[in-house]
């Protein structure tokens, strides 16, 4: 009985092995592409001979390239009049042999394709399309096959995006025709055999390790200087000079490096205003041949704390202007107009950058955008002048809008933005200045700063984290149109009033900052999203917050500020994986001195700041959840400073 019921199943299933292999148009390979094609423009019919009719596209299917065992390994669609987006390119994911793709001379168009999708690609063909756009700087990653990569001919913008730099088997790359813009990332040199980066827009010194290329690899990008070609790089020569070392590191230490080089040059551009002032008026060029005078700065004992916390390297690049030669550097005051300050808010003092360059000019910190100053008016007023060079994403029409907008923004937890200065290279932000320097030297600077141990208690810290959420929240209310409103919150972002008011500075600066350093230094292009799918959401801020809140109530340093930093702690993993019970002994900061009553209220806290950690932005909280959170936590018990003789009577509220 048994044999006679499996008969009709045998024969099914012999039915069914013999319609797979000879109907190929249902096997997997052919229906992939069958798929592709529907999404394609084919005005022409090109690709009539793709057919659900037809046997096997290893025979006779048009472009369709196979390998010994019958797997497609390639499309070559050359030339085709083909159009769309190829949005949907991961389709061909379905195409476990694939290795090529040609999409040469069509009109293909649209943002750069999610290549990335098809991992197994040794060579990709773009070239002579109508490609637009700023490739995400992840475009490429992972993509650890990918021998020739070929965008030509297309209209693509943007800097050149990292993940190209970062391709370890890249034999080809072609990138000109095009718009690309910005200095040329640190490409892995040592096998490439074909480089070709001609008419873009692509500035700035070629790097060393590029020096022995032909120069016609770089033709057609005005603002390219260093060899090999004609055109010096003036501003670095002259810097360099005094450092014969630095050029011939700079081809193997990479991005490192070229920040550091990049620091440099801002730090010759700071010398050139910083100088002009001291010049009498007139001749323009020789403002560039003066020494810097030994500044007041460059005696101080730590121009450049800041950046000592925020990277964990002892450097001070903005001290170091002080042992340049005075050499002579001609035809660098190009911009004459440079001393015109723009003021964006109503009913402030106004003056002139001259005004303010005049005084002694103290280093308050360098970052990885350039360098803070402070400089005090003759009415004895102090602002801070915060230089930045890579603030070019943006023509100057739709720079000055955004400074106006952020000069009608007005929140006690906000640093308000006072003036600007454009030049194309460089901007000046002016804003006031805040004597209590910033939460990220309160809690890690050296303690004997922060005069009173008991300054960063319980309610004092509960204070700042509320603060700052309420900063961000109107960010998030004024600036909606902003995919993350504040960008780049991080407790070296976060100033404090004598009365420990928070006070958020450098936000909303991602729509202006170029894509490759925002995306390398900006917090919220550390968040789990960005990472992971290339993109920032409303959410990431929230994230940044989450991990501030740790970094407030623990006193270490995250990785996300200091990735290469010996104390730095990947602060969300670790909390998480310390058990409960011993989050009070082993994970809060021991100088909170928080009396026993307000314990429980510090571990709320604590896990608010857990849950901004979300790894999925999804699931994560908004951050109108997080402000009614923070509400509803108590001080408890009284404040240290409260209970304290008085001589830190400010740090008890008063607003
Ligand atoms: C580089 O591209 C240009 C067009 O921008 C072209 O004329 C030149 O032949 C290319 N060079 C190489 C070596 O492919």
């Amino acid at each position: 009985m048994a044999s006679q019921r499996s008969q009709p199943l045998f024969v099914a299933l012999l039915l069914l092995l013999a319609a797979s292999s000879s109907d190929a148009a249902s096997s997997p390979e052919a229906d992939v592409l069958l798929q592709f094609k529907a999404t394609l423009s084919d005005p022409t019919n090109a690709l009539k001979s793709w057919d659900a009719t037809k046997s096997n596209p290893c025979a006779n299917w048009a472009g369709v390239i196979c390998d010994n065992d019958g797997k497609v390994s390639g499309l070559r669609l050359e030339e085709m009049s083909l159009s769309g987006a190829l949005s949907d390119i991961g389709l061909l994911d379905g195409l476990p042999g694939l290795r090529t793709l040609s999409f040469i001379k069509n009109s293909f168009e649209g943002p750069m394709p999610e290549v990335a999708k098809l991992q197994s690609l040794r060579a990709l063909f773009l070239s002579s399309n109508k490609f637009t756009g700023v490739i995400p700087e992840n475009a490429f990653e992972g993509m650890s096959w990918l021998k020739k990569l070929y965008l030509s001919d297309n209209d693509f913008s943007g800097p050149i995006p990292m993940s190209i730099a970062g391709l370890p088997k890249l034999l080809e790359l072609g990138l000109d025709r095009n718009r690309f813009s910005g200095m040329i990332p640190p490409l892995k040199l040592n096998d490439m055999k074909l480089l070709n980066l001609s008419n873009n827009n692509l500035e700035g010194s070629i790097p060393e390790s590029m020096k022995n290329m032909k120069p016609a690899i770089f033709a057609g990008n005005k603002g390219l200087c260093g060899k090999p070609l004609q055109a010096a790089c003036q501003s670095a020569e002259s810097i360099e000079k005094p450092v014969p070392a630095a050029p011939s590191t700079l081809s193997n230490q990479q991005p490192v490096v070229i920040a550091a080089v990049a620091i440099f040059i801002i730090t010759g551009l700071i010398a050139v205003v910083f100088l002009m002032p001291r010049q009498r008026h007139g001749a323009d060029d020789d403002q560039l041949s003066q020494p810097l005078s030994t500044s007041k700065s460059s005696s101080k004992e730590e121009p450049c704390t800041e950046k000592k916390l925020e990277e964990g390297t002892a450097g001070s690049e903005c001290g170091s202007t002080r042992g340049r030669k005075p050499s002579a550097s001609p035809g660098g005051g190009k911009d004459h107009d440079h001393a015109r300050l723009i003021f964006v808010r109503q009913g402030r003092e106004r003056f002139e950058l001259q005004d303010l360059l005049k005084s002694s000019a103290e280093v308050l910190g360098t970052g990885h955008f350039g360098c803070a100053y402070r400089a005090s008016l003759s009415t004895g007023h102090s602002m801070v002048v915060k230089r930045f060079r890579d603030m070019n994403r943006v023509g100057k029409e739709d720079f000055e809008e955004h400074m106006r907008r952020l000069g009608r923004l007005s929140h006690t937890n906000l640093l308000p933005l006072v003036a600007y200065y454009y030049r194309k290279d460089e901007k000046l932000l002016v804003t006031d200045y805040v004597a209590k320097k910033s939460l990220a030297h309160a809690l890690h600077g050296s303690r004997a700063a922060v005069k009173s141990t008991a300054a960063l208690d319980w309610p004092t810290r509960l204070k700042i984290v509320r603060g700052i959420a309420k900063g961000l929240n109107y960010l998030y209310e004024e600036l909606q149109m902003l995919s993350t409103p504040h960008g780049h919150l991080k407790a070296a972002n976060v100033l404090l009033s004598d009365s420990f008011e928070p006070l958020l500075a450098d936000y909303a600066l991602v729509p202006v900052m170029n894509q490759t350093p925002a995306q390398q230094f900006m917090i919220s292009f550390k968040s789990p999203e960005s990472k992971q799918e290339g993109k920032t959401t409303k959410k990431s801020d929230v994230w940044s917050l989450g991990i501030l809140i740790l970094e407030i109530l623990t006193s270490k340093i995250p990785t996300t500020v200091s990735p290469q930093g010996k104390e730095a702690v990947d602060l969300p993993a670790w909390v998480s994986s310390v058990a409960e019970e011993e989050w009070t002994s082993k994970v809060l900061d021991p100088e909170m001195k928080a009396g026993n009553n307000s314990e429980g209220e510090i571990i709320k806290l604590l896990k608010i700041g857990l849950a901004c950690c979300e790894e999925n932005f999804e699931k994560r909280c908004e951050l109108e959840e997080v402000l009614d959170k923070l509400e509803e936590l108590k001080e408890e018990g009284s404040s240290a400073a409260e209970a304290k003789t008085g001589d830190d009577l400010s740090l008890v509220d008063i607003n």
